[in-house]
């Protein structure tokens, strides 16, 4: 991007130390917190001081580095074993965003590919994979931007749900980052963000950061999707993906597949944002990938002075929906936008280095 509009990047890493902002604090406040061991890690993985798919495998892959510069053997083979071990602890921190099993992999099945003369060798080579697979976030989501704004006008009403923006990876986002790429170049976006309940991703995330951006951003309670569809304020809906299957199908925040539905009735685009970190290949379809359930508190009682919900209630708390493909109008990645038939257009598109299908 020419002009950073928002220079904000959820994990940073320099001098061996690793800082993640704790997004469970924002809107409120900006705080970084400090990352120690693998424990750390988990625990900010799992209770979305990190989140979004492509900040948890930037995050994990660090995570993975923080933890191994600490062992202490010089025996290669015990090393190696030591970091599948962390790697799978890790990775069972949250199932559904790919990202995750994908960095940690990335790290675990390099190494085993790698001859390496010491562990000290072996740890550099995992900070720098780490600090590659930052990188090429950054540069995946600048892709993307300029993807995803090519399908967009001037002016246009845009809806999005929960936050696929700059704090949900490495930098300027995914399904945000195309608004800001317009924001910078006058485009002067409209932009409506759901709440997202429970957690309000879209209210304490997205709203803070694109109106920190100075990009004209609306928040509306999930239920209002339809109404300001119908009152003709959408001509686009943007959102980001946890895992995308072979077919298309994409599961993304809790409530995504609603609004695509919505969309659909309403003759709106409905824009996927998927870089090719987060699609799966080895998922069949939508009806293969692992939803995460949380806590029902997180429904009745987090955001509330007392429990909204009666004592011992029954709940279930989902977080993540499946959208199915033929609600996608068409995924952005990095190396191009894929339309559909998707299960022939993802397979190509995985297989090549940049394209337009
Ligand atoms: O539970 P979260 O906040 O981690 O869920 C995040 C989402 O669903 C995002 O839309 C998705 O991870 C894409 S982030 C670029």
């Amino acid at each position: 991007m020419d002009k950073k509009v928002l220079d904000i990047s959820p994990i940073r890493f320099s001098d061996d130390e690793l800082w993640l902002l704790d997004q469970t604090k924002l809107p409120g406040e900006e705080v970084y917190i400090k990352t120690e061991t693998k424990e750390d890690m988990w625990d900010a993985i799992y209770h979305l001081k990190v989140r979004g798919a492509p900040a948890i495998g930037v995050a994990a892959a660090y995570g993975l580095y923080i933890d191994c510069k600490s062992y202490a053997g010089n025996d290669i083979e015990g090393f190696l074993s030591h970091v599948k071990t962390s790697a799978e602890y890790l990775n069972s921190a949250r199932p559904t965003a790919v990202n995750l099993s994908w960095a940690l992999n990335r790290i675990a099945s390099g190494l085993e590919d790698r001859k390496f003369a010491s562990v000290a060798e072996a740890k550099e080579w995992i900070k720098a994979e780490a600090v590659k697979i930052h990188e090429e976030d950054v540069a995946a989501c600048i892709k993307m931007g300029e993807y995803g704004l090519s399908l967009l006008k001037p002016g246009m009403g845009i809806l999005t749900h929960c936050n696929a923006g700059t704090i949900a990876t490495a930098k300027y986002g995914t399904c945000l980052a195309p608004i800001y790429l317009g924001h910078e170049r006058g485009y002067d976006f409209k932009v409506y963000a759901d709440e997202t309940r429970p957690l309000l991703q879209g209210a304490r995330l997205t709203a803070w950061e694109l109106n920190k951006a100075g990009v004209d951003v609306t928040l509306i309670c999930d239920n209002m999707a339809s109404t300001v569809m119908k009152n003709g304020w959408i001509d686009a809906v943007v959102v980001g993906c946890d895992r995308m299957a072979a077919n298309g199908d994409g599961a993304n925040k809790i409530g995504t597949s609603g609004v695509a539905i919505l969309a659909k009735e309403y003759g709106i685009p409905f824009y996927m944002y998927v870089p090719t970190s987060t699609i799966d290949m080895n998922t069949p379809t939508g009806d293969n990938i692992h939803i995460e359930l949380r806590k029902g508190e997180e429904i009745y009682e987090m955001w509330y002075e007392k429990p909204m919900a009666p004592a011992g209630v029954k709940t279930y708390n989902p977080s993540f929906d499946v959208t199915a493909n033929e609600y996608i109008t068409a995924v952005i990645t990095e190396k191009g936008i894929v339309r559909p038939p998707y299960d022939v257009n993802l397979k190509k598109l995985m297989e090549a280095t940049e394209v337009n299908i």
